[in-house]
């Protein structure tokens, strides 16, 4: 059900539209002047806000261009509603921003309609600030499960911060993934509480909600985790939304993608600068990797920004040289990480990292040795 916040200082015609709208199925508030307005928009952050353009104080247009200076607001459509009809006040409506605009006396069903018209017509997400710096984002994706993706993602992630970069880490693992345990974070159900609602507009304020922080400065947004993931899967709007408002944060963002190619997961691969594919040295990751590949150029992903890191999670050595493995993978090579079970293993336990743990260790010269790759060109 969508909120209709109406702003309007003749009482009378107040409840007449809160009836009305009332009766189609909106969940009506209602505000008798402009800073009554402005303040519960900000309270109750509405769909859509219908304002009066004459009111004493402060007029229809004041509160449209205070509405689209507030950030937490700026995304709502306004329809402004008036008994002037002349051209100039029209424009002067969409000029302080103003999505649309009905003169009064008011044909309930048109108003009914362009209701319905905007809320239709609204983006998934609000216009990002123009001049924003963006975020280089890299998607992160599992030639197949437990090759050590998630291991990799945050330890690159924990070198290049330290490196003096912001950096967030987003988990889209559509079952679930582990970024934030690893970390230390147990993950919070806020992003749930979003995407429960289908038509819910993924705001920047719901994402800072949704937001942790590490003692590193990184930044996570934890998955919908488990058994929700199930029943309230990301879809390939919010998770283009999502990382519309969180590349403007941060200098890069890096993304847990898991191993499944979801549709959330191709939509974010679309709007990546990078992508890494991470796989084990063995025949069979091999092959998984292939099928990967190939599922990236058939959705039109060229492999110029694309690239291997290869876990080689046990000692028995693989057998492979570099050629063989580019012959087989067809994709350049970005690095090998050696096989530390022991090290990784106390990293988990101590919910840390293995750069942080051991910073001087050659895996984390390994990890730090892949910066580069992510941060040339960007
Ligand atoms: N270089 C390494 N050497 C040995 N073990 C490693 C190494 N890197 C990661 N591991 C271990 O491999 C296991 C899987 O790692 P991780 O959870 O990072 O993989 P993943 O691909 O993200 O898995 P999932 O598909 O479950 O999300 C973990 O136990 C981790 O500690
Ligand atoms: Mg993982």
């Amino acid at each position: 059900m969508s909120t209709v916040l109406v702003i309007d200082d003749d009482v009378n015609a107040l409840k007449l539209l809160g009836y009305t709208l009332r009766k189609v199925g909106f969940k009506i508030l209602l505000a008798q002047n402009g800073f009554e307005g402005l303040k519960k928009a900000e309270e109750h952050i509405p769909d859509l806000i219908v304002s009066d353009l004459m009111m004493p104080r402060m007029d229809g247009y004041e509160v449209t261009r205070r509405l689209r200076a507030n950030p937490k607001t700026r995304h709502i459509p306004i329809i402004i509603l008036t008994a002037k009809s002349q051209v100039q006040d029209k424009v002067a409506g969409f000029e302080a921003g103003a999505n649309d605009y009905v003169t009064k006396p008011v044909m309930p069903a048109e108003l009914i309609a362009r209701i319905k018209a905007q809320l239709a017509a609204r983006p998934a997400v609000a216009a990002p600030t123009p001049l924003q710096a963006r975020a280089r984002l890299v998607g992160f994706v599992g030639a197949k499960g437990g090759v050590g993706l998630t291991t990799l993602l945050v330890n690159i992630g924990l070198a290049l911060q330290k490196s003096g970069k912001d950096v967030m880490l987003v988990d889209f693992k559509s079952s679930g993934g582990n970024v934030c345990q690893m970390l230390g974070h147990a993950p919070n159900n806020d992003l749930l509480t979003i995407l429960r609602n289908p038509s819910t507009i993924v705001t920047p304020d719901d994402i800072g909600r949704a937001m942790m922080r590490h003692t590193s400065g990184v930044t996570m947004l934890p998955p919908v985790h488990g058994v929700y993931a199930r029943y309230h899967p990301l879809d390939a709007k919010q998770a283009k939304a999502i990382l519309n408002i969180v590349d403007a944060n941060v200098d890069y963002v890096f993304i847990d993608l898991g191993n499944a190619m979801t549709q959330a997961v191709t939509s974010a691969l679309k709007i990546c600068h990078q992508i890494c594919l991470v796989t084990e040295p063995n025949l069979l990751a091999f092959d998984q990797a292939r099928r990967i590949t190939q599922y990236l150029s058939d959705v039109g992903l060229n492999s110029n920004n694309l690239g291997a890191v290869l876990i080689n999670r046990s000692r028995t050595g693989h057998g492979f040289t570099m050629s063989q493995i580019k012959d087989i993978l067809k994709i350049d090579v970005w690095g090998i990480i050696s096989p530390v079970p022991e090290l990784a293993h106390q990293a988990t336990q101590a919910k840390t990292t293995i750069v942080e743990l051991q910073p001087n260790h050659i895996v984390s010269q390994q990890f730090e040795q892949l910066i580069p790759i992510f941060t040339s060109n960007s």
